[in-house]
Order: structure tokens, then C-alpha cells, then sequence
């Protein structure tokens, strides 16, 4: 297939705060180099990277370099578009909460041609409110002459639903809404950004898309990764904070938006920001009823033997932090009135598994009374298959050939890679090509962060408080036996991922 040529992104210096961790080299040089190699940026953007090492340019390059070569990134580019990107990688040490760093940005922006600017924030979240009064005091946000200005800021925004306004405030009170990008990677999954083609371009899905037609839906993210050395962070975030506020609910929004007015930024983030605010507030006790977590003990996954959550290094031996959750929600909107959204995400678990998966309501059956009730027509299904495997799948029913009326299940599916080659992309190209023009479709609006954190904050405040821990799970299940009852409890039963398949997806 050809690809509609798209005109490069304007010239821009892309500031890089934590230019020598893991985010730079694995994501965000590797995606300049396949934007670059497939002409999304031209030679006009240029790296500034600051960090607290000592060092200079050629430390950076060469540290790049050498990461590039040696590990399996999923980038595709030649030695020359490296070596043409490597010439305008600049690094500047320093300490972000001090001034004299600022002033040295401001001198190598004043050097580029264009002067504009993203600042993207690859560094620990306590540092976010620091930079950003910095950069503000430095007149470094400020849009003059036409440049752009635009901060990027990485999960996780806040901890819970206090510290997420908190930090919304903080910022806002420097640099206006139309200026910050905040990163949720899920948005930047070419399968999620066809969510909305695959509703709002197909008659046939979106006028079944209600309570009418869909009896429940269920999203899950479900990974083979361990927590292994992110113990420390790990344990003082746990699965409920990881995953649900953002990425879950980014894809529950994609599902349960009205159609937008237009595909501009705002129509669509009004719309998924309405979703996000009908989430339902529960009360200690419903969020107590609706909700299930886990921790995982010793077992193997992914073909790895994988020690207890509690014995790994930065995990306290008494943990009380979740590594698996499940959540039962309601959109409270005419469209979903009456419709689950079962939510589960866990670590260890049997497969990578991200998928979302549209239970519709059985058909009234008149014509196949007969079949008795071990033989009930399975509802049709709609699955979108997130990662790995990307695809589409609408799950019908057929008679199967022969004289008496027999009918049996059959997915008509579709799968991305069979057309397309999506394979050597990190996800982040179309985030940066987005920021680089100003489109914020796909970036997060405070509006919405703060939503999402409300709906999560009674099940952070019962745990918080709750004398029980989670319950234990192998490690190499889908999930402790209480999310199952969660489900099980409405007559219903979560989605099987097509394991044999799905383990062998490389464990990333
Ligand atoms: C991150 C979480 O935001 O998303 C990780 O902090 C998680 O714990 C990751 O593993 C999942 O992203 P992906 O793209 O690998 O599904």
C-alpha cells in the first residue's frame, strides 16, 4: 500500500530533560530516526539534550550510538540518517532545578533557525512542577515571532486525584492548555487511533454502538512482564495507578464517546472528556462490590520462571501494592445506561494480551427454540485486538453445513499485519509528528486526567485503608480466582486470549 504523502513537520529544537535515560534512547531517538528516515522531519530538527551527567555533544552521541547498535530497538534507517541526526544531537549538563541550565537553553535556542521549541519532560514527575516554573521564568514558554513553545510531559500525572489537580494548576498557572502535551503512549498505538475509524466510518458498527444492541464490554490489558527491577516504583504505584486512569480509560473513552462534531483536536477531547466525567463515582462500599485485585506469587510466565511480587528487590516483604486489577464500571449516559465495562490489568500474567473485546445482546432466538439451553447461540463478538497482533475480529454465528439447522461460531477477522508492515514503528511517531504540527488530538487535557483520577479514587482510598491484602495469583495465570467471581457473579465470563498464540508475542 502507499502511503499519502504527509508534508514534513516544521523546523523545531526538541529539548530533550533526561537526554541519558532509558525514555531517549529507546523511544524518542529511535522515533526521530524512522521520522526522519521516512521523511515526517526534515534536517531542520534538531536534538538539545540536558541532563545531570557531566559530559558534552559527543558524550551524548556517542551513547546513543552505541545503544543503537547493540539492542533490539524497533527502528528502521540507514547509517546515513544517523549519521545525519548524530550532527545535530547537542547536550548541555546541568541541574533542572537551577537557573543557569535555563540560560544556556536559551542561548542554543537563539543559535537554531526557527526557534521553535518542544521541552519534553523524559524525567521523574517531581521534577515537572520545578521545570515548568523554570522554563516560565526563563521566558522560554512564551510565543514570539510565530515560534512555537510546547511542553511535553510524561506519565505518571499525578498520584491520585489531589496531586493531578495540584499539578494541573501548577502548570497552568505558567503556560496556557494549548501548549502542554501530555503523553498517554496508549493514543499513540495505531489500533487505538482506529477505534474511532472503526466506528464512525462503518454504519454497520456504530448503529449497533448502545445499550440497545452490546450487552457488556470488557477491556484488558493483560502482560507477561513481571515487575522485575522496577520495584521501587512499582511498589508505590501498583497496578490501579499504573494503567487504569490512563491508558484503560483512554481506551473505554475511545469506545464510549459520542461521534465529534469534527475530527479537530477539541471536538474529540470534549467528546472522551464527557465519558471520562459520566465514569460513576462509587461510594467505599460499591467500589468494595465492584472491584478485585491481586498480587502475584512465584510461577511461570512467558516460558520464565518468575519469583513472588513480595520477594523481589524494592518490594516490601509485606506488600499491600496490587499487580493485577479488575474493575466493574458504568458510564452513566443514555448510550451505555445498563452496560458493564469490565476492566482488568495485571503483570505476569498468562499472555500480552490488550484487547477490547463488545459482547452483543443475544437475538430473541424464536427460530431456534428447539436447540434447548446447552446450545444457545453465542452473541455476537467484536474484538479489537490492541497488541499483540493487531486486528479486528467480528465473532458471527453460521449454520454449519449438513441437513439439521446447526449453528456454530465463526470470526471473520482481519489482521494488520497481513496488509501492512507496522512492525518497525515505536508507537511514539505519530505523538511527535502531532506535537511537532500542534495537533493535541492525542494528547491529554487536564479536564480528562482529572475525571479519570475521580473515578479511581475510592478504590484508592478503601485500599488504602482496607485491613485485607490482595489476593495471590500465579504468576502465569490470568488473574486471581476473586476477578473471575467479579464477573462470574453476572452470569458472564471473561474473554480467553488465544494464549498459544499470544505467548509466543515476544515478551517487550
Ligand atoms: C506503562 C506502565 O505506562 O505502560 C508499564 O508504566 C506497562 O508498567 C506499560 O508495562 C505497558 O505499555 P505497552 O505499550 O507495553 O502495553
Amino acid at each position: 500500500m502507499t502511503e499519502p504523502t504527509i508534508a514534513p513537520a516544521p523546523p523545531v529544537t526538541l529539548v530533550i530533560f533526561g537526554a541519558t535515560g532509558d525514555l531517549t534512547r529507546r523511544l524518542l531517538v529511535p522515533t526521530v530516526l524512522n521520522m526522519t528516515q521516512s521523511g515526517l522531519v526534515s534536517d531542520s530538527l534538531h536534538i538539545l539534550g540536558i541532563g545531570i551527567e557531566p559530559g558534552d555533544d559527543e558524550m551524548l552521541r556517542a551513547k546513543l550510538e552505541d545503544f543503537l547498535t547493540t539492542s533490539n530497538i524497533k527502528a528502521n534507517y540507514s547509517a546515513e540518517t544517523w549519521q545525519g541526526l548524530r550532527s545535530r544531537i547537542f547536550y548541555r549538563q546541568g541541574d533542572f532545578t537551577q537557573d543557569a541550565i535555563y540560560a544556556e537553553i536559551a542561548g542554543q535556542l537563539g543559535a537554531q533557525a526557527g526557534r521553535n521549541a518542544a521541552y519534553y519532560l523524559a524525567v521523574p514527575p517531581l521534577f515537572f512542577g520545578d521545570i515548568v516554573d523554570k522554563l516560565a521564568d526563563h521566558d522560554l514558554l512564551k510565543e514570539t515571532d510565530g515560534a512555537f513553545r510546547r511542553l511535553v510531559i510524561e506519565k505518571p500525572f499525578g498520584t491520585d486525584l489531589a496531586s493531578a489537580r495540584a499539578l494541573n494548576a501548577r502548570i497552568l498557572n505558567r503556560v496556557p492548555e494549548t501548549q502542554v502535551y501530555r503523553v498517554d503512549h496508549f493514543l499513540g498505538k495505531e489500533t487505538v487511533q482506529n477505534i474511532m475509524t472503526a466506528r464512525f466510518a462503518n454504519m454497520m458498527i456504530e448503529s449497533l454502538w448502545s445499550n440497545n444492541f452490546i450487552d457488556h464490554i470488557q477491556i484488558t490489558a493483560a502482560e507477561l512482564v513481571d515487575v522485575g527491577t522496577r520495584g521501587k516504583f512499582y511498589d508505590a504505584t501498583g497496578a490501579l495507578r499504573d494503567m487504569v486512569p490512563n491508558h484503560l480509560f483512554q481506551l473505554l473513552a475511545m469506545v464510549a464517546m459520542e461521534p465529534p462534531n469534527s475530527f479537530d483536536a477539541e471536538a474529540i477531547r470534549d467528546e472522551k472528556g464527557k465519558v471520562l466525567k459520566a465514569l460513576r463515582i462509587y461510594s467505599s462500599e460499591e467500589a468494595g462490590q465492584n472491584s478485585a485485585r491481586g498480587a502475584y506469587t512465584s510461577g511461570v510466565s512467558g516460558g520464565r520462571t518468575i519469583p513472588s511480587y513480595t520477594d523481589i528487590p524494592d518490594v516490601a516483604r509485606d506488600s499491600a501494592t496490587e499487580t493485577y486489577v479488575a474493575l466493574k464500571l458504568f458510564v452513566d449516559t443514555w448510550r451505555w445506561a445498563g452496560v458493564p465495562f469490565y476492566l482488568r490489568t495485571g503483570k505476569a500474567m498468562t499472555a500480552r494480551d490488550t484487547e477490547i473485546v463488545v459482547t452483543f445482546r443475544q437475538v430473541p432466538f424464536a427460530q431456534f427454540k428447539g436447540m434447548g439451553p446447552q446450545r444457545r447461540l453465542t452473541p455476537n463478538r467484536l474484538i479489537i485486538q490492541v497488541q499483540p497482533d493487531e486486528g479486528l475480529h467480528i465473532e458471527i454465528s453460521i449454520k454449519s453445513p449438513g441437513l439439521s439447522v446447526e449453528t456454530m461460531p465463526v470470526s471473520l477477522d482481519f489482521n494488520y499485519a497481513d496488509f501492512f508492515d507496522i512492525g518497525k514503528l515505536t508507537g511514539y511517531e505519530s505523538l511527535l509528528y502531532d506535537l511537532f504540527v500542534g495537533d493535541q488530538t492525542l494528547f491529554q487535557r487536564a479536564d480528562s486526567i482529572e475525571a479519570g483520577w475521580a473515578a479511581v479514587q475510592p478504590f484508592l482510598d478503601l485500599w488504602a485503608t482496607s485491613a485485607e491484602r490482595p489476593d495471590p495469583y500465579p504468576a502465569g495465570s490470568m488473574g486471581p480466582q476473586c476477578a473471575d467471581a467479579l464477573i462470574e457473579r453476572d452470569g458472564r465470563k471473561w474473554h480467553q486470549p488465544d494464549v498459544e498464540h499470544r505467548v509466543k508475542a515476544k515478551v517487550s
